[in-house]
């Protein structure tokens, strides 16, 4: 009964923050592209930047930016800010739901740190305070007069996150807490600093006083850091079934990886939607290809994989012990009434026709058993892999 709860309430709130997401994420790469297409034209009013004209579901669209403000403020106002706070708290809500109800299976893995439910939770929550408090003295400290500094410094400090997730999390989880500190980071942006400076400027621009443009400075740096850090965040949330990238012993390195993608890519598009047209626009996704290639290439050197001498008893020993507890017709697993995903190994049969699928979950990563509940050990993994890639014969 639990499990059929929890699984409901995992899917409904999975749906909300999805929504939520495509709400913020869609209205942010829409006004990146209006910002990058005004034009300023002879007849607009005055203290107007540009307009742009655009043609959506039947009708034209005429809209005008005004630099700081215009002369009067416009009796309704249209904040674009419950997009980004409405994704954070689903994102809050699925990670608590997921990882901390269900943290014994997807939070803590005991191999890499032995952990109490409320350690592991503790650290969690804390490690988004503090990725917070990190970040922004960074964005206000000495290095902000250069953005690339700034930006160049983050980059270290999120691949060095995703390091030290790696030595405390499950694999999954590590990786998911990575994009969930620069989520966090984004959230923070939109709630403690966008948000109340433009609140500055309009308490200003009522009162009858000038606008400090600083407002719109520091407001404009931490919506770029937004603008290129939301692809490789997207990559992070919804990678929770992809081991082959979280579970890499160094899938820090991969995070790095994933972080110049995605920038790169946010470079292509501010670029392109900014008229730049021509040779600065060669490079970009020359340089992403390449880093896919070297992502792929990278996720399948695997030092620590080896290959030793299987025997087909045992390696199918290996399998009844660790997986059919959860795995099997009639789960003997208090959490489980049915096999998870309906994935079955009772047969020889339908090991094999899983194999690819138990290499890269137990193999090439410690994915499974969830929360490695038995304990299977790297002994274990490599007899199994070996059995596996030989074709999982009978005997
Ligand atoms: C404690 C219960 C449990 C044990 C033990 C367990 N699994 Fe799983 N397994 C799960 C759950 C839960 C899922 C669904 C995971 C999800 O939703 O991400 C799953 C999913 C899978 C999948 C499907 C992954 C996909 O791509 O959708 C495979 C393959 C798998 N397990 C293999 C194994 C192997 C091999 C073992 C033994 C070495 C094992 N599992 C042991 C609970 C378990």
């Amino acid at each position: 009964m639990e499990s059929i709860l929890q699984e409901w309430i995992s899917l409904f709130v999975r749906w909300a923050h999805i929504i939520a997401a495509i709400g913020w994420i869609g209205s942010s790469f829409y006004f990146m592209w209006l910002d990058a297409s005004l034009k300023k034209r002879k007849g607009l009013p005055d203290g107007a930047k540009g307009d742009s004209w655009a043609v959506h579901g039947g009708g034209f669209y005429h809209v005008v930016k005004y630099q700081i403000a215009p002369d009067e403020m416009p009796e309704a106002l249209k904040w674009f800010k419950w997009e980004a706070y409405t994704t954070w708290l689903t994102g809050f809500l699925l990670i608590a739901v997921t990882y901390y109800w269900g943290a014994k299976g997807f939070l803590i893995d005991r191999e890499v740190m032995d952990l109490e439910v409320w350690e592991a939770i503790f650290i969690s929550v804390l490690s988004m305070a503090l990725a917070w408090v990190f970040y922004d003295a960074l964005c206000k400290s000495a290095l902000r007069k250069s953005p690339v500094l700034v930006f160049a410094v983050l980059f270290v400090a999120i691949v060095a996150a995703a390091y030290g997730f790696q030595q405390v999390f499950s694999a999954r989880a590590a990786w998911l807490h990575t994009g969930v500190i620069v989520a966090t980071m984004m959230t923070g942006n939109v709630f403690l600093v966008i948000i109340p400076n433009t609140k500055v400027v309009v308490a200003d621009l009522k009162a009858g006083r000038t606008p400090d443009g600083r407002y719109g400075e520091i407001a404009k740096l931490r919506s770029t850091h937004n603008n290129y850090l939301t692809l490789p965040v997207v990559l992070m949330m919804i990678s929770n079934h992809y081991p082959v990238a979280f579970g890499h012993p160094y899938a820090w390195v991969l995070v790095a990886m994933v972080l110049v993608i995605g920038v790169v890519v946010r470079v292509f598009y501010n670029m392109h939607e900014a008229g730049v047209h021509g040779k600065m626009l060669y490079w970009q996704w020359p340089v992403v290809a390449a880093m896919v290639v070297a992502m792929i290439a990278f996720s399948t050197w695997r030092p620590d994989q080896v290959e030793v001498d299987y025997v087909p008893i045992e390696a199918m020993e290996i399998v009844a012990v660790n997986c059919t507890i959860c795995h099997s017709v009639s789960p003997t697993n208090e959490f489980f009434d049915e096999a998870p995903g309906d994935v079955k190994f009772d047969t020889l049969e339908e090991i094999r026709s899983f194999r690819s699928k138990i290499l890269v979950q137990s193999v090439l990563s410690n994915n499974m058993p969830l929360g490695n509940e038995t304990g299977m050990t790297a002994e274990d993994r490599a007899m199994l892999g070996s059995w596996l890639r030989a074709g999982a014969p009978a005997e």
